[in-house]
């Protein structure tokens, strides 16, 4: 059983539905899309919520499954993990406490400092007021002209870090703080870095860990990362920047893991580091306790192992026996979403087109924000779905993501996307 609902959800049902010791997937809540065309017996069950554990548990008492994965950040940071072993059932992802890495930024912050784990400086602030003052001091008495990022605490669908170049900016993001509700009562204030950005992951059963394969999302809403910041708008795979500096990311990974050990929270799950180098050096701009979303699209197809017996192997405390075989694909993920994406996209629009992308060699199609009627597709939800191009080279890959979205149309004019994923490593590939 996976707990998720969006294209990360369909891309893990793939993994899952491909593993020789899986007989049956269910997803809750999921989406529609999930179940379109499956191989095995595949269900969605929607009667539950990531903000109410106690749903996911009646869901799981339901269908009694062999394994959860609890993969949606809500759900980890609201206890779901606990509350499932407690009853007895075998569970992967980090206990909330382990989680506490992604849900609450002051304490992962500070969790780095004191471990010496390279990130940007930064400063709490508990109280807006002083927050204001703080930004007044950098850029009026201290005259910085310098990039900062103002966080909310807590969880924001990818979007709580909002990035200021000036007092007028930043003052602006102290108060959009207010629109997280409890996520944006604690705030952290970080110099902006200046750099190229990846993520990487590992799966870890709490002390020994396999490193997994790197990607690079693309969070802007438009090309040329303008616009604001989505829940992710692109990602390929293997990316090279992350490839130049694998001993180093593998390094902070080791010792993440190690000093959450040392600190009583041993993480068991899926460890994802956010990052950046800057100036020839590997920096933390933050950790997440889940695959990336659309990242995790472009690297499950490429692992060699079956994914059912890597997460036993994290279940029973055997990752550092795992081999790590991965294929030599490249891979690109595009992101359909409603063209009002992320303000306040519209719902029950037709989506055309969704069959014939299906069809497209070397394409695999993942659903998020589409439902299903009469055997029709309509908008429900921002981000729409995913496209996965895979080929030999990024440029290959990237010919067959694109060629399959020109496929789809939406009623009234309302998709979106970025035509230029993978930009950064093209310009290198070229
Ligand atoms: N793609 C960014 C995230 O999943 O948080």
């Amino acid at each position: 059983m996976i707990v998720d609902s969006g294209a990360r959800a369909h891309a893990l049902s793939l993994v899952y539905e491909k593993s020789s010791i899986v007989k049956q997937v269910i997803v809750i809540p999921g989406n529609d899309f999930i179940v379109y065309q499956r191989q095995k017996d595949i269900i969605v069950d929607k009667q539950c919520s990531f903000f109410q554990p106690q749903t996911i548990l009646d869901l799981v008492n339901k269908y009694k499954p062999d394994l959860i994965d609890v993969a949606q950040d809500d759900a980890l940071a609201l206890g779901t993990v606990d509350l499932l072993q407690k009853h007895g059932f075998s569970v992967f992802g980090p206990t909330k406490a382990a989680a506490r890495i992604e849900w609450d930024k002051v304490w992962s912050k500070e969790f780095m400092q004191r471990h010496v784990i390279p990130t940007s400086p930064f400063t709490v602030f508990g109280d807006k007021e002083d927050a204001r003052k703080y930004v007044t001091s950098l850029y009026f008495i201290n005259k910085q002209n310098k990039v900062v990022y103002v966080k909310a605490s807590g969880l924001c669908a990818g979007k709580g870090a909002l990035r200021a170049e000036n007092w007028h900016e930043a003052m602006f993001a102290i108060e959009k703080m207010n629109v997280f509700g409890d996520a944006g009562k604690m705030l952290v204030i970080e110099n902006g870095l200046q750099g190229e950005e990846f993520s990487s992951y590992v799966i870890s059963d709490g002390h020994g860990y396999s490193m997994l394969p790197s990607s690079q999302d693309h969070k802007a809403l438009f090309n040329f990362d303008q616009g604001p910041q989505t829940g992710g708008m692109g990602a390929i795979s293997p990316v090279m920047i992350a490839s130049s500096f694998s001993k180093e990311i593998e390094e902070i990974m080791a010792k993440t893991i190690s000093d959450m050990e040392k600190e009583g929270v041993p993480f068991r799950g899926i460890l994802y580091l956010g990052g950046m180098v800057v100036e020839g050096k590997v920096m933390v701009i933050e950790f997440n306790a889940r695959w990336g979303d659309p990242e995790c699209h472009v690297i499950l197809p490429s692992l060699k192992i079956d994914y059912g017996e890597l997460v036993q192997s994290s279940l029973h405390g055997k990752v550092n026996q795992l081999n790590r075989k991965y294929d030599t694909k490249v891979r690109i993920c595009v992101v359909g979403a409603e063209r009002r994406y992320p303000e306040s996209p519209v719902r029950g629009k037709q989506i055309y087109g969704l069959e014939q992308v299906m069809q497209c060699e070397g394409v695999t199609l993942l659903g998020a924000g589409i439902a299903m009627q009469d055997n029709k597709f309509y908008t429900n939800g921002g981000r729409l779905f995913s496209i996965v191009g895979e080929g030999n080279t990024l440029l290959e890959a990237r010919q067959k993501a694109y060629a399959a979205i020109a496929c789809i149309h939406i009623e009234g004019n309302n998709l979106h996307y970025r035509t230029d994923i993978g930009w950064r490593d093209m310009e290198k590939y070229i």
